[in-house]
């Protein structure tokens, strides 16, 4: 543990003097005592106790495209020793959760590279504000959801705290790169559990290497893709026209001239419709170029934002709108349609790369957005994810 985090934790504390004080560990710490092996706070945790109880099923699975067609897996693989890795953490005494989250953040600077997805366990951290606590213990460059594509009100006013989703239960949400149809993403990802899910209620988080699924993806799929790159397209209604997704909400103002610049920022070319729907058009590659090791990457939302997400959704069960009538639809980066056998492809070998975990409350995953996706399975009963995301 380092002494240099501490001091600077410390200063830390006293700019944020309304963080409530530390708790100690709750019940679900297995020890408050250092660990003697290691030297750090933190232990693995064997993946078994990652597993969900039950592996969810994929093949055939309500509103989840692609699950029916060719190649799809039939179950979500169980955690590997090394991904998502696991970590307990033994809070010891004293510990704020300004410097837990310090110390998370030095664990995850020595570690995300190689592991891509490390999971702490045992924080004595319950509710939002907590969460803020260990972000800010973190001191990452927060970054906030403007132009986001997935229903994400603030948790916290005038902080970057946010319910991850409130798409209903019901949908699993497909594989994806993290805000990959805007011109700025995410580096890590932060999600924290303040709701479990209840027994056998789904709710996993499937995560997925974006180096096993380019390894797995048919050479001319990914040639093509590299060659045209992604163009994404957006409707959001007006909000006295719709309450999903409308504009109003995806940019988190009412004022369009707000709205417009915001979208422009993030790299859309703007339209509006008389009646005050708007469109959104962003092409962008299909890889990315890993800004320190230059690695090529597949990172992109071609399944996600395709309109055939949509239509699996019950709510537009039955539709027939044109496809940029949905709320996102994808391309070629030239304007030509993706064939379906090749998103159904991509569908299948993203699920058969993806394993997941069980959640338990006050569970924080870090990730590593370059290199992995992440989606949602299903749910029934209550389960809450909050997250935050950094541009370091
Ligand atoms: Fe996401």
């Amino acid at each position: 543990m380092s002494t240099f985090v501490f001091t600077l934790a410390w200063r830390q504390s006293s700019r944020f003097c309304h963080i409530r004080p530390i708790k100690h560990a709750t019940s679900n710490v297995l020890s408050t005592k250092t660990s003697s092996v290691t030297g750090s706070i933190f232990e693995q945790i064997p993946k078994e106790e990652l597993a969900p109880k039950t592996r969810p099923r994929l093949r055939d699975r309500e509103f989840l495209p692609g699950s029916t067609g060719d190649g799809f897996p039939e179950f979500l693989a169980e955690p590997s020793d090394s991904f998502p890795v696991g970590m307990r953490v033994n809070t010891g005494d004293k510990s704020s959760l300004l410097e837990l989250g310090a110390n998370c953040m030095e664990y995850i600077k020595t570690n995300l590279a190689n592991s891509q997805a490390i999971l702490f366990r045992g924080l004595p951290a319950e509710t939002a504000e907590d969460f803020l606590a260990l972000t800010q213990g973190m001191r990452g460059k927060p970054l906030n959801y403007e132009g986001g594509a997935t229903p994400r009100p603030k948790e916290l006013k005038n902080s970057d705290i946010y319910f991850a989703t409130t798409e209903p239960g019901a949908y699993t949400i497909e594989l994806h790169n993290e805000m990959a149809y805007l011109k700025t993403f995410p580096r890590k990802v932060l999600f924290f559990c303040q709701k479990e899910p209840g027994e056998s209620c789904g709710g996993e988080t499937p995560l997925a290497k974006c180096s096993d699924i380019v390894s797995k993806l048919d050479p001319e799929v990914v040639k093509k893709f590299d060659v045209k790159g992604v163009m994404y397209v957006r409707y959001l209604p007006d909000k006295s026209r719709s309450d999903y997704m409308p504009w109003q909400h995806q940019f988190y103002t009412d004022d369009r001239k707000v709205a417009e610049r915001g979208a422009q920022q993030q790299g859309y070319t703007v339209k509006w419709d008389d009646n005050g729907d708007m469109y959104l058009t962003y092409s962008a590659p299909a890889f990315l170029s890993h800004p320190v090791t230059g690695e090529k990457i597949w990172f992109n939302q071609i399944t996600t934002h395709h309109c055939t997400y949509s239509k699996a959704l019950p709510q537009y069960k039955g539709s027939d709108l044109p496809d940029e009538k949905y709320p996102h639809h994808t391309y070629y980066g030239d304007g030509s349609d993706i064939e379906p056998e090749v998103l159904q492809h991509i569908r299948a070998v993203s699920w058969s790369c993806a394993t997941g975990f069980r959640w338990k409350k006050g569970d924080l995953i870090a990730l590593n957005n370059l290199n992995v996706q992440h989606g949602r399975m299903a749910f029934t009963g209550e389960r809450k994810i909050l997250v935050h995301m950094t541009a370091d």
